[in-house]
């Protein structure tokens, strides 16, 4: 039988889970969900099913097995929460919270209900990135270094206020403290800097073009920051990141184990040393992650990327903001996880 799938939050980044998703024969696309009710009703229209202003109402009138949650950073909580207490399983899309309490709370229902969740770190399930995981497994690290540097500030309006996006650290780079993670083991603490180094105010008749922006009103984070992250292992990490308008979106690692220095460049991946290759990830790598999430229902398995790896790696990112206000001193994992 069809797995029956609902749809939370249906703007930017949910269109490539609905294009993936009606791909599966074995999914039945019920319902979409919507504040802006009319994204609702044009995913209704494309793919079948009906359209919900009230995330409850589709989990009540549809009964989903599961949901597809891509609603913006700050909108996270209660709808995993009343998913979980019906048993609804769900993916979700990084980040999972804007702050710890809410992190910490959905992922204590999410573990008395037992349903199965997964977040959307894309680049864990990517095949260069799986490999290079394993060549690392046997292998002392010794640094981890990432960066994430982006041609400017993403169109959706929430993405420059704190607390509704929760900073290009939150909101963005945890795709590389996620993958620091997966790669070299767990963070013990974090030390953090940020700066503003350009006037984003928009000048006189600036009009956005639908694509990155290089202006925005009451622009409110960071737009450039460094971190200094201590490995479980002994292994440092550092990664830079920064939304400064400029050409290129430029997203990577190297790694520097006994034996082998890796390089990322987005889900590629090339390693020299006592191994020498290069794997580069296939057209449809970022369907892998909710595939795995529906097969994974399908089975009745736990996946990879369960909700309790999103907490930890908001975690990282929230502990570095943490430590910029501390003055740049180290601030424990163990501080913020429960
Ligand atoms: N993995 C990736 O590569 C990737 C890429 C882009 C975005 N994302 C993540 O996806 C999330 C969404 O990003 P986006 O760019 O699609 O944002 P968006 O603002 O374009 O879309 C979010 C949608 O959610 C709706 N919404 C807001 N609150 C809601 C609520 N309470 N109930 C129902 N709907 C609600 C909005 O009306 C909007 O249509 C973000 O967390 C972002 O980090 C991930």
């Amino acid at each position: 039988m069809a797995l029956k799938v609902g749809f939370v939050g249906v703007g930017g980044i949910a269109h490539r889970h609905l294009e993936y998703a009606s791909k599966r024969p074995d999914v039945a696309m019920v319902g979409y969900c919507d504040v802006a009710l009319e994204r609702a009703r044009q995913c209704a229209a494309t793919y079948g099913g009906n359209a919900y202003e009230r995330f409850v109402d589709l989990y009540d009138q549809e009964q989903p097995d599961a949901i597809v949650i891509c609603t913006p950073p700050f909108a996270h909580g209660d709808i995993e929460e009343e998913a979980a207490r019906r048993g609804i399983h769900f993916f979700v899309e990084k980040p999972v919270a804007v702050n710890m309490a809410t992190a910490n709370r959905v992922a204590q229902v999410v573990a008395e209900t037992g349903i199965i969740t997964q977040v959307g770190y894309m680049f864990r399930t990517a095949e260069p990135i799986k490999k290079v995981r394993q060549l690392l497994s046997t292998r002392a690290v010794a640094m981890v270094q990432a960066h994430y540097y982006m041609p400017g500030l993403p169109p959706p309006t929430w993405w420059p206020k704190m607390e509704l996006g929760g900073g290009q650290l939150v909101e963005q780079a945890t795709h590389m403290l996620d993958l620091g993670r997966f790669l070299a083991g767990e963070v013990v603490s974090v030390s953090g800097r940020t700066a503003r180094v350009r006037d984003w105010t928009p000048p006189a008749g600036y009009q956005p073009d639908g694509g990155m922006r290089k202006y925005a009103d009451d622009f409110g984070i960071p737009d450039t920051t460094g971190l200094v992250m201590q490995y479980e292992s002994g292994a440092l990490g550092t990664l830079s990141c920064s939304l400064v308008p400029q050409k290129a979106w430029d997203v990577g690692f190297k790694v520097v184990a006994d034996g082998l220095l890796v390089t990322i460049e987005g889900a590629n991946a090339r390693w020299t040393g006592d191994e020498e290759g290069e794997m580069n990830a296939g057209d449809d790598w970022p369907s892998y992650v909710l595939y795995e999430f529906f097969d994974a229902v399908k089975a009745g398995k736990k996946t990879d990327i369960p909700y309790a790896e999103g907490v930890r790696s908001l975690a990282i990112s929230l502990a570095g903001y943490e430590s910029v206000q501390r003055g740049g001193a180290p601030v424990s994992l163990a501080e913020l996880i429960e």
